[in-house]
């Protein structure tokens, strides 16, 4: 069977989406599945009984991260692997993460519809945490994986609650065996929804992603004063929210000053003691900050602490400010990229060149092996959102490039 004439199967494809969005299904429509919590299990569990039912083998690592294998013809070869996540955000929804797992899921199905034999193994991956929603960072057990940061780094991170993830891992039954990383992968593909307005404003089918921006993820502790909110005047107070509140704005502002293309978010606070009538005495709060061009990247994270030191100063607060993550920007593998890019072709698909705005795991595994990413459009653009709609066969699509592409680094 010539490779031309195979194509995935479109249905079964959005069937496997929509059965998986009900674990975690949110009233809007979205999901809820933040990772290691008892939902993002029962999703784990969920996608290792599809696999081992198209006859794959699971392994799991010390990080939590699955690893679903097609055998080939030669077992000595490295695999070649799809992989994104099965965790989301709390109002997250339905495709973010899932579609690249369950697309490479539909790739391993096709070629067992077909009887094809490919020579190198196919894997699908699935990466623990790379939303950074319950535990900051994001993409952490790729990261893992690819030697960014160590065993004891991951598993040490802990929610807002202080549990960790080694303790959940543990809890939900994914603290495997296998060791993180150190072992060859052939190529990685990692399908995704677009999560930016580009393709669809641009009426093209699949983005061929070259590379990924820069993020940089500071957390920020303001210590002033608890105090009455009636008896203490306006002009002794050490009013911790108001120095954050300014701070915010100033985020706001570099990123629109360092346009076209810096994103500046603040998107979780903590008051402390969060009463109406009390003086708020501490802030905790996060602050993401991602451009292409590192060299901006920098000018933007200098500018925050300088900002963030003359109004802790101008209020008398105390400040501790970390930079908690910091992740340059990427160059995907011009021959993955290739691949896509042939795909997409060979589909006869409309393609644009794209640079993610989101991180993806793909961000990382890029650093261990080559690695190439495919979008596909969603609607308005909208992600991190429970209204989060792709087509079915713009979804269908971005699938049939992504079995073309892994097929083309296949073979021996
Ligand atoms: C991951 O979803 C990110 O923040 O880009
Ligand atoms: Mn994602
Ligand atoms: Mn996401």
């Amino acid at each position: 069977m010539s490779v031309k004439n195979i194509n995935i199967n479109g249905q079964r494809l959005w069937d496997s989406l929509m059965e998986m969005a009900k674990i975690g299904a949110t009233e809007k429509g979205g999901n809820c599945r933040l990772a290691l919590t008892d939902l993002d299990k029962q999703g784990r569990d969920l996608f290792v009984r599809w696999c081992e039912e198209a006859g794959c083998s699971i392994k799991v690592d010390k990080m939590g991260n699955i690893f679903a294998r097609r055998a080939g013809r030669n077992p000595d070869l490295p695999p070649v692997m799809a992989g994104s996540h099965l965790d989301t955000q709390p109002t997250g929804g339905k495709f973010d993460g899932v579609y690249g797992v369950l697309a490479g899921l539909e790739v391993v199905r096709t070629l067992n519809d077909h009887s094809y034999e490919t020579d190198a193994p196919v894997e699908v991956a699935v990466w623990t945490n790379e939303e950074g929603s319950r535990f900051a960072p994001a993409m952490v057990a790729s990261g893992v994986f690819a030697g960014v940061f160590d065993l004891d780094y991951g598993l040490s991170r802990a929610d807002l609650d202080g549990k960790t993830m080694g303790e959940e891992l543990e809890r939900i039954g994914y603290a495997g065996s296998e060791e993180v990383g150190g072992r060859p992968i052939r190529a990685n593909f990692e399908a995704h929804i677009e999560q930016g307005p580009i393709l669809e404003d641009e009426e093209k089918t699949i983005g061929v992603v070259t590379g990924a921006q820069g993020q940089r993820w500071y957390e920020i502790t303001l210590t002033g004063m608890e105090a009455h909110a009636g008896p203490t005047p306006m002009r002794t107070r050490k009013d911790a929210l108001v120095g954050a509140a300014r701070i915010v704005g100033d985020v706001n502002r570099i990123g629109l000053e360092n346009q076209p293309n810096a994103c500046a978010t603040v998107g979780l606070m903590q008051v402390s003691p969060n009463s109406r009538n009390v003086i708020p005495g501490q802030v905790f709060f996060a602050v993401d900050f991602r451009h292409p061009d590192d060299e901006i990247l920098s000018k933007m994270d200098a500018e925050l602490r300088a900002v963030s030191e003359r109004i802790a100063g101008e209020i008398g607060l105390e400040m501790d400010f970390e930079q908690i993550w910091y992740s340059p920007p990427v160059n995907f593998d011009p021959d993955c990229v290739a691949a896509v890019r042939a795909g997409a072709e060979e589909a006869g698909m409309p393609h644009l060149d794209i640079v993610s705005g989101a991180g993806h795991d793909a961000c990382y595994i890029n650093r261990v092996a080559p690695t190439g990413m495919i979008f596909v459009p969603c609607e308005g653009g909208i992600s991190h959102n429970e209204a989060e709609n792709a087509k079915p066969e713009d979804l269908a699509a971005g699938c049939n490039v992504l079995l073309h592409a892994m097929l083309e680094r296949a073979h021996a």
